[in-house]
């Protein structure tokens, strides 16, 4: 069982074991008495529902391939222009996937060859590029040019944590604004507190909080916006911010939490 639920919410895991939460007490249920919930109309979620998911990532070290867009180049215009986002996904995303497979076979050649003195090198290059390729790959996935409405879900758990929409959009475009160099501002699911969180990661090699997941993130680093909106990243923070697949988002949320 991940992280808690808003009250009354009920949850199911895959293992046919369902856990429901009545206030602040937790529930064992059985499968008869899951089966009278739903007869009842007791909404029940699974981890495997939500849709719209994530592929899975299982590849060998040092075979990653950039992932395509999952729209054309010129999908978000006007917001983020055709050539900035080539450049961005072709050059800087290429980049680090690149990187990341240099640094998975070059820690296990300098291990294999008893070059110690290299691995302390090869772990940094590994987090650096492996975290640039993780949080680009959500970045690119939790935008869309479709016109999407907030789904209750996440309405739900914007409102617990933060009081709302406005607070929750207010606190994490300052986030993503504030950063100091380059940076993102990620919302995670923070499963040992069992709520979410806006962090800002610096250096996105460095973990900003062990543990959480990561749910909407955005790329204040220069290079996502200097060519659109160049000196001006609050402009394109709020500009990007009506890009958000707020679906996507859910998806990702949708394991953790029930209403
Ligand atoms: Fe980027």
């Amino acid at each position: 069982m991940a992280g808690a639920m808003l009250p009354g919410a009920v949850h199911c895991n895959t293992s046919g074991i369902g856990v429901a939460a009545h206030g602040d007490g937790l529930q064992r249920l059985s499968l008869s008495n899951r089966h009278r919930m739903m007869r009842e109309g007791i909404f029940i979620m699974y981890h495997t529902g939500g849709g719209r998911r994530d592929p899975p990532d299982t590849v060998p070290r040092g075979g990653r391939h950039l992932p395509p867009l999952p729209y054309p180049y010129d999908a978000l215009e006007p917001v983020l222009s055709a050539q900035a986002l080539y450049i961005h996904h072709r050059v800087h995303h290429a980049s680090y996937v690149q990187g990341l497979n240099r640094a998975e076979l070059s820690v296990s050649a300098a291990v294999q060859e008893g070059n110690d003195a290299l691995v302390r090198h090869w772990e940094r290059e590994l987090a650096f590029h492996g975290s640039g390729h993780t949080l680009h790959s959500l970045y690119w996935r939790n935008m869309t040019p479709d016109t999407v409405q907030v789904p209750d879900l996440l309405q739900s758990v914007v409102t617990r944590d933060y009081g709302g929409l406005t607070v929750f959009r207010r606190h994490y475009l300052a986030a993503a604004e504030q950063i100091a160099g380059d940076g993102w501002a990620v919302w995670v699911w923070q499963p040992q507190y069992g709520r979410s969180e806006i962090l800002a990661a610096e250096r996105h090699e460095n973990m900003v909080q062990w543990g959480s997941k990561p749910l909407l993130v955005v790329d204040a680093w220069e290079h996502a916006h200097y060519l659109d909106y160049p000196g001006r990243r609050a402009e394109y923070l709020r500009a990007w911010w009506n890009l958000v697949d707020w679906r996507r988002v859910q998806a990702r949320l949708h394991p953790h939490v029930g209403v």
